[in-house]
């Protein structure tokens, strides 16, 4: 089989492209990634050079490109991981996000119907759903709950899912849906809560927690993301949408304060900052159909994926300091200056 990772040298289809070029020789792994700001040719060093893989740069709005693409390479299977996905950034500026993450999505279906491409997958993620109040632990995100967004991003993610959807009823093109909780690993961009509380207090900066610290994610390590993904891309049904998520519900004052205590830093480098604008409470996923469906289980608890990841950043730390210390630097200073 030929398969195509878009966002690929992203933080999770980096992560994924690692795990099927070396989960399955026989196929053929192919990336395509703009490398943006997010996207870094140096989380594809694992599996570059390798038989089964090979890297392509470019844009998935670029239609005449992904078609000149798609007639050459004659794709079985294509996972769309390719995204503005910072929150912040589309609160900031949201117009890249309806491109990318919209008309991309727009670009990528039309090339597969034209070149009989057999499954497109769409990796979107639980804030589709919008947010759950702290006060009900009950109530978990179904499959089933109706879409209500929060910030433009998820509104992009949200639109993306629904054209998804629409192509499937209206040209019969095939497609799978995963909506996955946050997730946390090795390559994650220092933009995000994790790696930016673990760069920030390794060089013992001030930690911004937004608001109260009080918001509340639902944690899977990458790995366990990309699992899923390969069980619904080979057995998942078509149309059929899935929820993945591994009960690792955290406020964020919690994760910071677990991150600060394995690298022996004092809390005091904790500061609570202006909250972001329409923050949502809570996310939470109910997992229980890719669980029964597909024979989905998730290999690590929060406890014991963040010491992996930490351990990760201690022992990589030319990955990512050669992104807080080159044009994130900037962003930093822009994104934080008035909070
Ligand atoms: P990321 O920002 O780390 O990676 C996105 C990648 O897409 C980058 O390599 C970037 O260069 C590439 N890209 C952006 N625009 C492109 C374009 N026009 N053409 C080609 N490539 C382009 O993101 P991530 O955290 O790895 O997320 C990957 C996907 O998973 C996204 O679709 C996101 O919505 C979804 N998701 C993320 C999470 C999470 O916790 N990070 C959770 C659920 C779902
Ligand atoms: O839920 C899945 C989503 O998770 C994905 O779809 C997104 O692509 C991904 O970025 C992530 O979104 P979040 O907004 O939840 O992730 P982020 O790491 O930006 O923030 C996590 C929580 O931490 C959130 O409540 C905001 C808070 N936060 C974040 C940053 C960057 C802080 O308190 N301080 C910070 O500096």
């Amino acid at each position: 089989m030929k398969i195509l990772i878009t966002g690929g040298a992203g933080f999770i289809g980096g992560n994924f492209a690692h795990m099927m070029v070396n989960r399955y020789p026989e196929d053929q792994i192919v990336v395509l990634d703009l490398l943006t700001y997010a996207g870094n040719l140096e989380t594809l060093d694992p599996v570059m050079g390798k038989e089964n893989f090979s890297f392509v740069k470019g844009d998935i709005c670029d239609r005449e490109f992904i078609e000149d693409l798609f007639a050459k390479e004659q794709f079985d299977i294509v996972v769309n991981f390719a995204a503005e996905s910072h929150v912040d950034r589309s609160i900031e500026d949201p117009g890249i996000f309806l491109r990318t993450n919209i008309m991309g999505v727009q670009v990528l279906m039309d090339a597969c119907r034209k070149y009989g491409v057999k499954r497109f997958h769409q990796v979107s993620t639980d804030e589709v759903y919008g947010d759950l109040p702290l006060d009900r632990p009950d109530l978990l995100f179904h499959e089933d709950t109706p879409i209500h967004t929060s910030s433009p991003y998820s509104a992009s993610k949200a639109a993306a899912d629904l054209l998804v959807l629409a192509y499937h009823r209206t040209y019969g093109l095939g497609v799978t849906i995963s909506r996955c909780s946050n997730n946390y690993g090795p390559y994650h961009f220092p933009e995000k809560l994790i790696p930016l509380v673990i760069s920030r207090a390794l060089a013992d900066e001030s930690i911004p927690v937004y608001g109260e610290g009080a918001n509340v994610r639902d944690w899977l390590y990458v790995t366990d993301h990309c699992s899923a993904i390969d069980l619904i891309i080979r057995n998942g049904r078509d149309g059929e949408v899935y929820n993945i998520g591994g009960h690792n519900e955290k406020s964020n004052l919690d994760v910071v304060k677990t991150i600060l205590k394995a690298l022996g830093k004092s809390e005091d480098l904790i500061t609570f900052v202006k909250d972001r604008p329409g923050h949502d409470l809570r996310y939470a996923m109910d997992p229980e159909k890719i669980e029964n469906e597909l024979g989905w289980v998730p290999e690590y608890r929060f406890e014991e994926g963040i010491q992996k990841t930490i351990r990760w950043y201690l022992d990589n730390r030319d990955w990512w300091t050669h992104i807080v210390n080159g044009e994130y630097r900037n962003y930093y200073e822009r994104m934080y200056a008035d909070r």
